[in-house]
């Protein structure tokens, strides 16, 4: 099948959404640019915190050299979100989850805006900033804004880390072959604001197509993936979005 590339949703695909009822949804930082934050590509990848560019401060080697470093990091990185409101492709997906049987939604995101629109069931392939991790057991914490964050792991008493993937790391067991599980039985599976470079992420959409689905990308901008894809709708995620619920 040869990949459309429009501005405004194709009849089959319409057709599609009405239909399906498993559906998945993979996200990336586009999905963050209308409440406000650059992408990654488009300008936060040169991010620079007291001299070190993004992957220092938030990588392995310093989490193994300077763990108050990267908290620091983080501990501002979560000031600034906390401040950011969903937007309309935050919202959408939330409603998207009340309406499919199966719906997922992985994001490689780390700034829980999509919990913040109501989504209530998300695959974080990247972690949260909003949660710590023992070093040691690996017991999970969440972070809430309103108190002071822990500072010891309460069931083993180690230090706790940032819950996100550092540069240098892998992904945490299980989330991938969960969202991966998900990918191989979905009839629709969309791809939103993201540049499709980073593995494994980048795969799921290419997972789904092996098995079937109609693949449909959400972007501004051409990404290597685009022309795997049944259908391309060339835009921004918070305009393109709303009009699945419009005739
Ligand atoms: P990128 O910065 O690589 O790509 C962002 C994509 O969003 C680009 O393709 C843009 O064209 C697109 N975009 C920009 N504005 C948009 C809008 N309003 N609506 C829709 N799309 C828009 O970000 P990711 O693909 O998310 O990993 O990057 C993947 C991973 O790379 C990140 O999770 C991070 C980084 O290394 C870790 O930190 C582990």
């Amino acid at each position: 099948m040869q990949t459309t590339k429009r501005s405004v949703i194709s009849e089959e695909l319409r057709r599609r959404f009405a239909r399906a009822t498993r559906v998945l949804v993979l996200t990336g930082a586009g999905v963050l640019a209308e409440s406000g934050v650059p992408t990654f590509r488009g300008g936060g990848n040169s991010d620079v915190w007291k001299g070190m560019p993004l992957d220092v401060i938030s990588s392995a080697r310093m989490l193994q050299s300077n763990l108050p470093a990267v908290w620091e990091w983080f501990d501002q990185k979560r000031e600034f979100l906390e401040n950011l409101k969903p937007n309309a492709a935050h919202r959408a997906f939330a409603e998207w989850e009340q309406c499919f049987g199966d719906f997922t939604l992985v994001t490689q995101n780390v700034d829980g805006l999509h919990q913040k629109a109501g989504s209530r069931d998300v695959v974080e392939l990247h972690g949260s900033v909003w949660r710590a991790r023992c070093i040691t057991c690996h017991s999970r914490f969440e972070i809430f804004s309103n108190q002071r964050r822990a500072q010891e792991c309460k069931a083993c008493g180690d230090a706790l880390r940032p819950d996100v993937v550092l540069f240098g790391e892998v992904l945490p067991p299980g989330v991938f072959e969960r969202a991966a599980k998900q990918a191989e039985k979905c009839e629709l599976c969309f791809a939103v604001g993201t540049s499709a470079q980073v593995y494994p992420a980048a795969s799921l959409p290419e997972i789904a197509k092996a098995a079937g689905a109609y693949v449909c990308e959400i972007n501004p901008e051409e990404t290597p993936f685009s022309d795997l894809c049944d259908e391309v709708l060339t835009g921004k995620a918070g305009e393109v979005l709303p009009l699945f619920s419009q005739r």
